[in-house]
């Protein structure tokens, strides 16, 4: 890829995916977007192009990749599992009306086109413990139907038309740069704010819950790594079981803890977010993502946990 559209770059991932795919691509090949453009760090607004796009409007996104000569997109544009859950034609008309644009506008314009899939595509039939990367996908959550749908889908457009698709199946994904967008896995994010403030925080998930998690630098590593991958190794595309570690709050707790021993969290339970959860794999197995394109996290828990609550002090002033 040489000229890149980033969609949803507003968001958690974009925030950051977008200042990188900068650095390798250069800042004039990168093209940032969002619906509410307002979203975009003064860091993309300040290195690059900048533009509005609502994403389920095709002739929005063409219109870019015409006039800016795109042959890539990452489209993140998603509501997230909880909120998706309170207002379910929402997140399907996003998550599944961006996807079917990207995927015309790919074929069309001979664009290649990352698009997420998440821990949110499996269900409680799926295996939990070890998740294969082919497996049962029964998920009970809008979110993770369009989820699934989309991989569905981008193989599809794959296998019928030729349109290189690609993807990953991010775990949750914590960062210090942009805030979550209302996930299942946010409080893996909203617990170092508690941290660092010297907050009391209340966590909605029990002990004992089990999920994949991601260091923001190695997720987006991942994203670029699988785009950049020799497409003659890559038996599976849409989408790579990908992981970094797994915890319960218990342990997020206990790790961070050894840097803050003051630090108290307390259950509040938050019954939605628990039951998409409890459906959600205990950990996943990644090997063919490690296989095929060389996949190869490098923060576990305690590595991110020292660098979480470093930048996170600096950047809150505390
Ligand atoms: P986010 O909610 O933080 O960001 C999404 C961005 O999309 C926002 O800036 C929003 O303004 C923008 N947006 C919403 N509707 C739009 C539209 N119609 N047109 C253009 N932009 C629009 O999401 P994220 O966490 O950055 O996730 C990005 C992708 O990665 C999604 O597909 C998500 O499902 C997937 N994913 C995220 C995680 C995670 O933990 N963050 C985990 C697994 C998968
Ligand atoms: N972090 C995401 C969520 O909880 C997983 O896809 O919705």
């Amino acid at each position: 890829m040489k000229k890149i559209l980033v969609l949803g770059a507003g968001g958690q991932i974009g925030s950051e995916l977008t200042m990188r795919l900068r650095e390798v691509y250069g800042n004039g090949n990168v093209i940032a977007s969002d619906l509410n453009p307002n979203r975009l760090t003064q860091e993309i607004k300040d290195s690059g192009v900048c533009l509005p796009c609502d994403a389920t409007d095709a002739k929005q996104i063409a219109q870019i990749v015409a006039d800016y000569k795109i042959d890539g997109i990452y489209n993140l544009v998603a509501i997230l599992s909880a909120t998706a859950e309170k207002n379910p034609m929402l997140g399907w008309n996003v998550g599944m009306g961006a996807l079917l644009n990207c995927l015309e506008i790919a074929r069309e314009y001979k664009v290649a086109l990352f698009t997420p899939s998440s821990i949110g595509a499996f269900g409680p039939n799926t295996p939990l413990d070890n998740t294969p990367q082919d497996t049962i996908q029964r998920p009970r959550t809008i979110y993770g139907v369009t989820k699934v749908t989309g991989e569905l889908l981008s193989d599809y457009y794959f296998e019928r038309f030729g349109v290189d698709t690609r993807s990953v199946r991010f775990p949750g994904l914590i960062s210090n740069v942009c805030p979550p967008g209302g996930g299942t896995t946010d409080y893996a994010v909203d617990i170092y704010y508690a941290a660092v403030k010297g907050e009391t925080f209340e966590c909605p998930l029990k002990k004992g819950t089990l999920l994949d998690m991601m260091y923001m630098p190695d997720a987006i590593d991942a994203a670029i790594d699988i785009m950049e991958a020799d497409p003659s190794k890559l038996i599976h595309r849409n989408s790579f079981n990908v992981t970094a570690m797994h915890f319960d709050p218990e342990a997020i707790y206990a790790e961070i803890r050894k840097h803050k021993p003051n630090f108290v969290m307390v259950y509040k339970h938050d019954e939605l977010k628990q039951k998409i959860a409890d459906s959600w794999p205990n950990y996943m197995d990644d090997s063919c993502a490690r296989a095929e394109w060389g996949f190869c996290p490098k923060y576990d828990l305690p590595k991110m946990t020292v660098d979480m609550l470093d930048k996170l002090s600096k950047r809150l002033n505390k």
